[in-house]
């Protein structure tokens, strides 16, 4: 057998010595130098985290009446986020693993009511383009075609256009608190009441927002409403694992009522392994992600959520005033917090280049397409490091300035190519292609768009989309 699956076992100190060498090379979140993906706090919390993890790792929520511990975490869970989000009596909800899986969810349900109460059998919804790509994946996966509402010159969904493009297909609306590419809070309150004159469920997702909004308002920031107190609004995503400081794996879904629920609801009656109910989309449900994200609920609890809050915005605030200082960047939209991206309004810098430039600082900054952008995820982590990190992006505009041949190299030729290739459909093959290589058993390890080695197989998928894409274009003039 190949080293995968040893002949023989080995020690558990050594196999956990390997387990840990291969995280060597992971991004260094410990020190603040990544805005996307990872969540942390502290030493202390993540060690809190792991040992409530680890108290209930075994434990499967698949069948709720067998751990009654898990569905006691679940109830108290939906709760106190129901009642975070203004909920009424009727409100209801499940936990589940992510955000994906709270999207997925929501659209399985609103798809199944209006194939229950309207037979609508070519389902719709409305999609903000600034959506997260978790709800093109839902349209993919359960049929519902896309329709999506364009962005107004404030990079704002435009709610003007959005009664025009309902009807009777339209299965549900959808708004985000706030959006992920630019970090603004869809028009809720407009989108509500167009959503309930026509009958059809809003959904809001708060995947990002959810345990960080509600914060923000009691400390006093204006925002506006978006949340259960506006009356179209039928259900809410929102993550536990992001904003909630939680363990990996939790999110909620709630509903306004059960009635909405039940549709998201599977049973089976004639199993031969028995009669079989599941809420959400996994079998079995992961307890140890429900312990952890209980125990984060508890220990922050609002006081705590409400610092972390503070000290989030505070370092937004400072990010935003430090990107609008340099003239040739501006930040794009109008993010509400706690994520915000910007771009270049000079001519002579490309984005891009700026980030190759952060890159080489020890940032790990993410890149955002139409419009081309840099991307931060602020956490109360970062507060610390802000200032640290605009003297750096101050230099490295500086440099891009100096040489604007730096946009022509590195990553930022292949995000530049990648972002205005024509022939979407052929691109979105080859990626296809190059990535699906990647899970082929013992396999190239797969690099989306780090440093690549020599080989072709060990280069960075992006760059290897973007070297096909220019040999096929040399093929065609030649
Ligand atoms: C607005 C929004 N919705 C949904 C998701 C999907 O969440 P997850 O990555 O937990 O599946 C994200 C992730 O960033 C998000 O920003």
């Amino acid at each position: 057998m190949s080293q995968a699956l040893p002949d023989h076992g080995r020690a558990a100190a050594d196999v956990l010595q390997q387990l840990r060498d291969y995280g060597r090379d992971d991004p260094h979140y410990q020190d603040a130098k990544l805005w996307s993906l990872v969540y942390y706090l502290d030493p202390a919390h993540a060690d809190f985290l792991n040992q409530a993890y680890e108290a209930y790792s075994s434990a499967n929520g698949l069948n709720p009446s067998a751990f009654k511990s898990l569905k006691r975490f679940e109830s108290e869970i939906i709760e106190a986020t129901a009642r975070l989000h203004h909920g009424g009596p009727e409100a209801c909800g499940v936990v589940t693993s992510g955000g994906t899986e709270s999207c997925l969810l929501a659209v399985k349900t609103y798809r199944d009511l209006a194939r229950a109460t309207r037979r609508v059998r070519r389902p719709e919804m409305i999609v903000p383009t600034t959506a997260h790509v978790a709800w093109f994946k839902a349209s993919e996966y359960f049929g519902v075609k896309l329709r999506l509402l364009p962005l107004d010159e404030h990079l704002h969904a435009d709610v003007s256009k959005l009664e025009s493009m309902i009807n009777r297909n339209t299965v549900m609306v959808l708004g985000s608190a706030p959006e992920y590419p630019h970090g603004s809070i869809d028009p809720i309150e407009a989108m509500g009441a167009i959503a309930l004159k026509h009958g059809v469920p809003l959904h809001v997702d708060a995947c990002v927002g959810g345990f960080i909004l509600p914060f923000m308002a009691m400390n006093g920031v204006a925002l506006p409403t978006w949340d259960y107190r506006v009356p179209g609004v039928m259900s809410i995503s929102a993550d536990l694992h992001k904003y909630g400081f939680a363990a990996k794996g939790a999110s909620t879904l709630t509903y306004r009522n059960l009635e909405l629920l039940k549709h998201q609801m599977f049973v089976s009656t004639d199993w031969p392994g028995g009669v079989f109910a599941s809420p959400a989309l996994l079998g079995t449900r992961p307890g140890g992600a429900y312990a952890a994200a209980w125990a984060a609920l508890q220990h922050f609890g609002v006081d705590g959520y409400r610092d972390l809050a503070a000290r989030t915005q505070q370092a937004f605030e400072r990010m935003r005033a430090g990107i609008e200082a340099v003239p040739q960047l501006k930040v794009l939209g109008e993010p509400q917090g706690p994520l915000l991206a910007y771009g270049s309004a000079s001519p002579q810098v490309n984005i891009f280049a700026v980030g190759d430039q952060m890159d080489a600082k020890g940032w790990l900054v993410n890149r955002l397409q139409f419009p081309d952008g840099l991307h931060a995820m602020i956490t109360a982590q970062h507060l610390p490091v802000v200032d640290d990190y605009l003297r750096d992006l101050r230099e490295s505009v500086a440099a891009v300035q100096a040489d604007p041949s730096l946009a022509g190299k590195g990553r930022a030729a292949t995000y530049g190519m990648m972002a205005h290739l024509p022939l979407r459909g052929m691109v979105r093959n080859k990626v296809l292609e190059l990535f699906a290589n990647t899970y082929r058993a013992g396999g190239p390890p797969l690099s989306l768009e780090g440093q690549g080695g020599e080989a072709e197989a060990g280069k960075p998928l992006l760059e290897r989309v973007a070297a096909w894409y220019v040999a096929r274009r040399q093929r065609r003039s030649a």
